[in-house]
């Protein structure tokens, strides 16, 4: 949420803040800002409400060159999305960006006032700025100063600071919002995600929780939270920085939907060996915490979350491990109790969100076993604080709507499932099944795009709903929520979804001939349940859109519409189906003329409560 970029070289990097800028876009895009120090010695601050393509706009009919600055794209948390609450914030010679909420900034600018600072923004960031020029003018290098404003600074940040009068340096500072330092020949850069940096470099170094970073063009001093020198190791990333490019598709969304099948097959080609589950990276010595383990606590958010729910399913269906699953910001203030030999597993795309890296740590205060991250950005938080880690592999996701995080998520927790049947000394053919059914998984899901003509009509149907249900059984209950969670959050349409089984308990309430009803029906053992609630629906006159393999004795008569569903396994239906549900929500999307990557007021990954 909101994307940092800062540099200091020998050369103009007005070009290379703007291009991270435009690569961190998907973090936030209510605004976007930039301050560079020029030839004379003076900050020169642009602002602009609106996507990074206005800054960049307003930066082409000026004259802007520097070799320091620091620049944001900014997602609203205090004050409004408008330009005067855009980053950077200055006070003085002192610019910052800032990700993360200052809790206490109230109370800090009451005392600042005493002082005569005035803000002039509804944020909590420049009131941090006029802290560190008060500080300032206490005395105390650079350094010294911002290392005397973090202590009294209570809430979470990720923020890079500028003096004018000290135009050889950036301060950089890290307490629950991400920052990585791009090391590089005579010139360093700092961001808040490793995608805004691959394009300059691939050498990296995360800050730790605390880490305060004096980084100049030639030199990295970091230092931990008691103020000790400390080293941070630099890795090579192996991000491929073109794999943020849409190539051929219109939106990152739909590249990501299309790119669901090519990046399940190669992380199951790295596990699959001799039809058995390897996951060595795990290490051998972890695999007894997951034959140890008598219950299975999940927690998550949004999408993330509602993989956890049909993992749910398979873990007390498949192996009868006893699993709960909870949205991460109930787990932590929900004072949980602990099962016996219970095991977390966290998941999440970013590995940044604020309530599921929050729940990890309260976690560790608790009576696990261990933790388990299931998660796509290498060098998260989540990665780096968890005992051990399963990389989903899917490649960098833009698309503001979870989509391959979604299904290698779940490709991820069947094999882990299946490993730890074998672990746990089960049935072979439990593993021999999950196996088997995972190596048709890339063909199932590329049948299921062949179905994206047919959900691009059937789109017309929706444009000028605004609402809709949708309803499943089974592990398809919740690949019915998330079907209604991304119908929602790109085409605004408000969707619900529901347990078939609950739909007399007072949905049903909602149903006349304006309502359309998805019912995903897979041909299994709880299709004769689902069909009665089918009937439900038809007998009040709802519009029903069946998604499903099975035969339905009436075809496609008035507001039944039967979408044929290609044969899918039993065990992977649920990661088969939603991608027909990606492809409807998106075409709906985009016949309502809405920005599919960006949807209104959304933003990816959430590092702030
Ligand atoms: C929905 C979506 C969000 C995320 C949620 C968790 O399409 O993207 O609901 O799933 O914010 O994010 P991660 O998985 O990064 O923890």
């Amino acid at each position: 949420m909101c994307g940092i970029i800062g540099a200091i070289s020998y050369r103009n990097i007005v070009d290379i803040l703007l291009d991270g800028l435009r690569r961190l876009e998907y973090r936030g895009y209510d605004s976007s800002g930039l301050a560079i120090v020029d030839i004379h010695g003076q900050v020169m601050c642009l602002r602009r409400l609106g996507g990074v393509q206005n800054l960049s706009d307003a930066v082409e009919n000026t004259i802007l060159s520097g070799t320091i600055g620091i620049a944001h794209t900014r997602w609203a948390t205090h004050g409004k999305p408008a330009e005067i609450n855009a980053h950077p914030h200055t006070s003085s010679d002192i610019s910052i960006v800032h990700n993360g909420i200052i809790e206490n900034y109230q109370s800090i600018y009451k005392q600042l006032r005493e002082c005569g600072y005035i803000c002039s923004s509804e944020t909590d960031t420049e009131v941090v700025a006029h802290l560190v020029d008060w500080e300032g003018k206490q005395g105390g290098s650079f350094l010294e100063v911002v290392q005397r404003v973090l202590p009294r600074l209570r809430g979470t940040y990720g923020m890079v600071i500028l003096d004018r009068r000290m135009p050889d340096r950036l301060i950089a500072a890290r307490s629950g919002s991400p920052l990585v330092i791009g090391c590089s020949i005579g010139e360093n850069f700092i961001g808040s995600d490793p995608i805004a940096l691959l394009p300059i470099t691939r050498r990296l170094i995360y800050l730790e929780e605390g880490d305060i970073a004096q980084i100049t063009a030639s030199s990295i001093m970091i230092f931990d939270r008691c103020g000790n020198s400390v080293q941070r190791s630099e890795i090579l990333s192996n991000i491929r920085h073109d794999s943020v490019n849409k190539g051929v598709y219109h939106h990152y969304m739909q590249k990501e939907i299309y790119e669901q099948s090519t990046v399940i097959k190669k992380r199951l080609q790295g596990c699959l060996k001799n039809n058995k589950v390897d996951f060595s990276e795990l290490g051998s010595k972890n695999e007894i915490l997951l034959k140890n383990l008598k219950h299975i606590q999940i927690v998550a958010c949004g999408t993330s979350y509602n993989a956890g729910m049909v993992a749910r399913y398979w873990f007390e269906s498949l192996i009868q491990v006893p699993c709960d699953v909870e949205i991460a910001s109930e787990f932590r203030y929900r004072q949980p109790v602990v099962r016996h030999n219970s095991f977390l597993i966290t998941l999440s795309q970013s590995g940044e969100t604020a309530d599921t890296l929050a729940a990890l740590r309260l976690s560790k205060t608790m009576r696990y076993l261990g933790s388990l991250a299931i998660c796509n950005v290498p060098g998260s938080s989540l990665v780096r604080e968890s005992d051990l880690v399963l990389m989903t592999q899917a490649g960098p996701e833009i698309g503001v709507a979870s989509t391959k995080s979604f299904t290698t998520q779940l490709t991820i927790l069947l094999m882990l499932l299946a490993k730890i049947s074998y672990l746990k000394g089960m049935k072979p053919d439990i593993e021999r099944n999950i196996v088997e059914a995972l190596k048709v998984l890339p063909y199932r899901i590329d049948q299921m795009l062949l179905k994206n003509d047919f959900m691009a009509d059937l789109a017309k149907d929706f444009i000028n709903k605004e609402n809709a249900l949708f309803l499943g059984r089974g592990t398809q209950y919740p690949i019915a929520m998330e079907g209604a969670l991304k119908l929602k959050e790109i085409s605004y349409i408000h969707a619900e979804a529901y347990a078939a089984g609950e739909l007399k308990h007072g949905p049903l309430a909602l149903i006349d001939d304006n309502m359309p009803v998805i019912v995903v029906a897979p041909d299994n053992d709880l299709l004769e349940k689902i069909k009665s609630n089918i009937e439900e629906v038809r007998a009040r006159g709802g519009s029903l859109y069946i998604f499903t393999n099975a035969q339905f004795c009436v075809l496609n008569i008035e507001n039944m519409h039967i979408i044929s569903i290609p044969y899918v396994e039993a065990i992977i239906t649920p990661i088969a189906y939603i991608v027909p549900l990606q492809l409807l929500s998106y075409h709906i999307a985009l016949l309502k003329g809405n920005n599919v990557d960006q949807p209104r007021n959304l933003a990816k990954s959430v590092t702030v409560e």
